[in-house]
């Protein structure tokens, strides 16, 4: 597999160098480098850990991924080895990896959350974490996510801990019936430290084999990713650009439905700095690769030097 390696795909988010803006979504590509055989990972931006818990977990019980006709329904539910093992078996390898590591953070309680904050900070070699406030999959996962009070002393209680490592938060897409846009809880995260957005976690929902009458995930409840999620995702990413990130100059990184290099075109055009893809690896494995290809050449047909300078320019005035 030839390397990309394209100075035109060169980019930074929140101060750290990254050889693409394509990255591998938290929790679709194992605990750190487990895609080493089928991707050149120098050629990646950086691989999003496994979200990390205190605790070890065994998640939900099987099955927990199905599909549906346009995307992934999964209720993996947190199942990580917790953040003793992850310091020790794990995070030593992280500095041979070739491209940059950003460590996924997740908890019920403020104290989870910092534990395995403060253990990721002691990790030189990860000098970004995503916090997961946005896990539909788990009781209690979305609670932070959801509710601008509880986000607010979540991050500004991480904040200290995490001294220099950039702090990136990974809302839900998902505020119907909540008082809050995700560019209003955007807000409350950066104010309370967040360097970075991730937009966004799986949306809520649910899937039936007709025949048996039983759901097709044994949580009966699950996240839909993929194709089906992708367009509610560019209009989140543009809402938030323009509403509020644009002019603090926050980066954003965008999730939901990259299966090419056109979907992480449009979501650098709508205000992404950077794009994970996580679906698209289970359909393809070299999903990232042929991305990252695709955007040299788009980026190259565009006439500029920088695929950083098309982030954002689009600006389409819409409610
Ligand atoms: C099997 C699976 C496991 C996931 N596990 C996590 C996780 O541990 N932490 C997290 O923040 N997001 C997790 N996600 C959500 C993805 O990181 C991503 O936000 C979402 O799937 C949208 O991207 P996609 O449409 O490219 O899949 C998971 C998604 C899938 C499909």
């Amino acid at each position: 597999m030839a390397s990309t390696h394209s100075p035109r795909l060169q980019t930074d988010l929140c101060g750290i160098p990254l050889a693409s803006p394509v990255m591998l979504a938290g929790g679709t590509a194992g605990l750190l480098d487990e895609t080493s055989g089928v991707l050149r990972l120098d050629d990646i931006g950086a691989i999003v850990t496994k979200s990390i818990t205190r605790l070890p977990r065994q998640g939900n019980p099987e099955p927990r991924i199905t599909w549906t006709r346009a995307g992934m329904l999964n209720a993996i539910g947190l199942a990580n080895p917790g953040i003793e093992v992850f310091e020790s078996e794990i995070i030593p390898r992280a500095a041979s990896v070739p491209c940059a590591v950003i460590g996924s953070v997740a908890g019920f309680t403020i104290e989870d959350y910092l534990a395995v904050a403060a253990a990721m900070e002691r990790a030189p070699a990860i000098p970004m974490v995503e916090i997961n406030v946005s896990c539909p999959n788990v009781h209690g996962g979305v609670e932070f996510g959801a509710d601008p009070g509880a986000l607010q002393e979540l991050l500004s209680a991480l904040r200290p801990v995490l001294g220099t490592t950039r702090m990136l938060v990974k809302l839900s897409p998902v505020t119907v019936g909540t008082p809050h846009g995700p560019a209003d809880l955007a807000r409350v995260a950066v104010a309370a430290g967040a360097d970075g957005l991730t937009l966004c976690n799986t949306i809520p929902a649910m899937g039936v084999d007709v025949r048996t009458r039983k759901p097709l995930l044994a949580n009966i409840t699950g996240g839909l990713s993929g194709p089906a999620v992708h367009a509610v995702v560019v209009k989140i990413v543009h809402d938030v650009y323009r509403k509020f990130a644009r002019d603090a100059g926050v980066p954003i990184v965008a999730a939901g439905g990259v299966t090419r290099w056109q979907d992480a075109a449009e979501f650098i055009l709508a205000g992404a700095t950077c794009v994970q893809i996580g679906a698209g690896s289970f359909v393809d494995p070299k999903c990232a690769s042929k991305v990252i290809k695709g955007l040299e050449r788009w980026t190259a047909g565009q006439g500029v030097s920088a695929i950083r300078s098309l982030v954002g320019e689009i600006d389409f005035d819409h409610e």
